[in-house]
């Protein structure tokens, strides 16, 4: 693939006529059939049928399509133009005219028309180091990135195109959102019109005008959303490609993890430290050296004499699992019985000749199972479902982008040797990830699986957590995961965190530190280094510098009632963990504005990013003053400039906000969500109402209709003088709640339960709650 060449309209032949009653196109000599379909909360779809170029649409996400609209979104006017419409009928996008889809061969491109202060966001994972994507040409095309790039390419630069495909552009056109999903597995290329021509010396440098989205191959197949705002965009986005399911509560804590550790007696040490230093840890994690060989599905018995269950056990006891690393790639050894097993049963992806294809990765010559295959998802799940049983937690799979090493993938053929290699690249990973939550749901069918994933694709929200693979510990990947983890949460991907402290060099402490405090509220939260690194756990630094990470990963204990219920709340309405702020507010100002996030509705952060500062720009939005969750001080909105120490991190919670919070600072995993404070964001004199809902459940175990969930409705209400908080429990399946209200009084309201109310006269501020960040 080459990644810095792309198509030009000029070879393409574009569509000239269209019949309306049969919905067949002419290109050129050619004739397509068009599918246009409108659903409701302007949604639309067009597919482009040929049977003799394409064949039937092989993606295997299956998208959640909303009813059918009562009038038609997506029309077709004239030679061929598109037009795209909101759900009141307005026309928010139209194609160019006569060119609105090109052929060539079984490539296709659509160009739309855009204005010229239009800007465009999304596009998955990207590392372009910034949230708006003005500008860009780009690919989708899963990569192994330290593989198929020179270091040079990587190490302090953004590198195009990286491990994941969404290939999803969210326009901003002036007061009207339009999100363009291309739903297609095969190589697409995308291109933004430029803001900024002043570099331009030749004509032809010129950024097109026009949005541009095609693929290499396979079926055209495009979805619009529209919406009136980014957040409602976003919602309908991920509706459609399917919300992340409920998280188990483990998932979203702290998790360690290093290329090097091997077997029981790492893990067993790892528990004990944490224990040590009082440093809550959900999940420690093995990397390659687990196996035998780098078999997988194989324990190494010098690294596991009693197998794994008995460190399990034992870890257990302090509430942790163990999560070993999956790769995709078979051994290619005569005898081993995995790589027999794939070879008679035809699971393997297959070369011209029809014999499994070879790459070179961790254990030599490896071959790939067809996950695009049911069979071959099948045999995968119960290889899972055999290796959960020894004991393990969850699983990890890497290098499902797929890498093949050194080795060109193109001969890497698909179903049996019959479908090219790049029409099923970017889906690789997704039927990973598919057939490895099955094996983990037989295996523990009461639980919910977990699973992190490199690489993946539209749709892979329903299975896997997905993290950003190798960076560096490098300010500009420290700077560079929030654009990046914005971008995936925008596109249908917002369950995703980077490899704390950078994955390739050393970090030191100033680095740790400054990526714990910008981490410690992102969706997945691992800290993961590589082999040769040095030792980056915690207690590897100088004690101030273990107990200021020690801190942070308390804080995010702490605040873990508002991050579960920020992806309860995800699961029924869409909406992303982490969200810019043009997410939130509505001002042009904010557009660009990557250095500080939301998480969730209520809390901003704007962590250091440049390393030897200890001062930086702040935006405080809206026109509401903003609490600073660590003094409890108000600060009006506007441009600040705020100072901090290494010790501290400016983080802010909105006026009105109820912040959920464990009652006590949690030094090991156990925190009891049914006993909750509400910290209620309220300045001296707060004029006002607001309301929350609180969901606590097990934190485990599957439970689709929520009857195992208690809920509570928090209400609060401030008239200038007194501020009047109420509690109604409107659901019991998981117990009664004990609630508190912490009021910014320093008064601590003391032990409120179901049903009852408080009311507190508010008279004056310096309100703590044990420094919160
Ligand atoms: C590549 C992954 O990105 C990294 O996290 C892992 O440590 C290595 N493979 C070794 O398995």
């Amino acid at each position: 693939m080459q990644f810095t060449k792309y198509p030009h309209p000029a070879n393409f032949a574009f569509v000239d006529s269209f019949d309306e009653s049969t919905g067949i196109a002419r290109v050129a000599q050619q004739e397509v059939r068009i599918e246009v379909r409108s659903f409701a909360g302007g949604v639309s779809h067009v597919r482009v049928v040929a049977p003799e170029i394409w064949t039937e649409h092989p993606h295997l996400a299956a998208l959640t399509e909303p009813r059918p609209a009562s009038s038609a979104l997506l029309g077709v006017e004239q030679g061929f133009d598109l037009v795209v419409r909101n759900e009141s009928g307005e026309e928010v996008l139209r194609s160019r005219p006569g060119q609105g889809l090109g052929l060539q061969g079984e490539a296709s491109v659509f160009q739309f028309e855009v204005p010229e202060n239009a800007r465009f966001y999304g596009m998955g994972e990207k590392l372009f180091g910034r949230i708006e994507l003005s500008g860009i040409r780009t690919w989708f095309w899963n990569t192994d990135v330290w593989s198929d790039f020179h270091w040079a390419q990587w190490n302090e630069h953004p590198s195009d195109p990286p491990y994941c495909s969404v290939p999803y552009v969210a326009c901003d056109l002036g007061g009207q959102w339009v999100g363009l999903l291309m739903h297609n597995p095969g190589p697409v290329f995308v291109e933004t019109p430029g803001r900024d021509d002043s570099r331009v010396f030749v004509e032809w440098q010129r950024t097109s005008r026009d949005l541009t989205m095609g693929s290499k191959l396979g079926e055209p197949n495009l979805w619009f959303v529209t919406d009136r705002s980014l957040a409602g965009l976003t919602r309908k986005l991920q509706t459609l490609v399917g919300v992340v399911p409920v998280p188990p509560l483990w998932s979203l804590g702290f998790h360690q993890s290093r290329w090097g550790y091997g077997g029981a007696k790492d893990l067993a040490e790892l528990d004990r430290k944490l224990k040590q230093y009082a440093i809550p840890c959900d999940g420690l994690w093995l990397d390659l050296d687990y196996m035998r060989g780098f078999r997988i599905f194989t324990v190494d018995q010098d690294q596991f004499p009693d197998g794994v269950l008995p460190v399990a056990e034992e870890v257990a006891q302090n509430g942790r699992r163990i999560v070993p690393i999956l790769d995709p790639g078979v051994k290619r050894e005569p005898g081993l019985s995995l790589f027999e097993e794939g070879s008679s049963g035809g699971m393997f992806c297959q070369n011209e000749a029809g014999e499994p294809f070879v790459g070179l990765v961790w254990p030599g010559e490896t071959v790939f199972p067809d996950f695009t295959m049911p069979k071959v998802r099948e045999w995968w799940a119960a290889h899972v479902r055999d290796l959960m049983d020894q004991g393990f937690g969850a699983c990890w799979v890497d290098m499902n982008d797929p890498s093949t090493g050194p080795v060109e993938p193109d001969g890497m053929l698909f179903r049996q040797g019959t479908e090219p290699h790049a029409l099923h690249r970017n889906q690789y990973s997704l039927g990973m990830q598919m057939a490895t939550v099955d094996g983990m749901t037989q295996a523990r069918p009461e639980e919910r699986p977990f699973l992190l994933s490199r690489s993946g694709c539209t749709g892979s929200s329903r299975y896997a957590a997905i993290w950003t693979g190798d960076n560096v510990s490098n300010e500009w990947y420290l700077r560079s995961a929030i654009p990046t983890l914005l971008g995936m949460s925008l596109s249908g991907l917002p369950f995703c965190g980077p490899d704390i402290g950078g994955f390739g060099g050393d970090a030191d402490e100033e680095t740790m530190v400054r990526w714990f405090q910008a981490a410690f509220l992102f969706p997945f939260f691992r800290n993961h280094t590589t082999a040769d690194s040095r030792n980056e756990e915690p207690w590897a630094y100088r004690a101030p510098v273990r107990k200021l990470l020690a801190h942070f990963v308390r804080l995010r204990y702490r605040m873990m009632p508002y991050l579960y219920n920020l992806f309860v709340q995800h699961a029924t309405t869409g909406d992303a963990i982490l969200r810019p702020l043009c997410y939130e507010f509505d001002s042009g100002d904010l557009a660009e504005v990557c250095d500080q996030f939301m998480v969730g509705p209520s809390v901003l952060q704007a962590p250091v990013l440049t390393l030897g500062e200890h001062s930086r720009p702040l935006v405080l939005p809206g026109d509401a003053s903003w609490m600073c969750l660590r003094t409890g001080h108000w600060r009006e909105p506007g441009v600040h400039t705020v100072r901090t120490s290494l010790a501290t991190t400016p983080a802010y919670l909105r006026q009105g906000a109820v912040l959920p919070l464990t009652v006590q600072e949690p030094r090991t995993v156990r925190g009891d969500h049914s006993d909750v404070a509400f910290l209620l964001a309220a300045p001296p004199g707060w004029k006002g109402e607001t309301a929350y809902e609180y969901v606590v459940d097990d934190g485990l175990s599957r439970d689709h209709d929520g009857a195992q969930q208690s809920k509570v409705l928090v209400r609060a209400e401030g008239d200038g003088k007194l501020v009047h908080v109420r509690f109604t429990q409107t659901a019991d399946g998981f117990g009664p709640v004990r609630c508190r209200a912490w009021l910014p009084l320093g008064v601590v309201g003391a032990g409120l339960t179901e049903g009852e109310e408080t009311t507190v006269r508010l008279t004056g501020s310096g309100f703590r709650v044990q420094a919160l960040s």
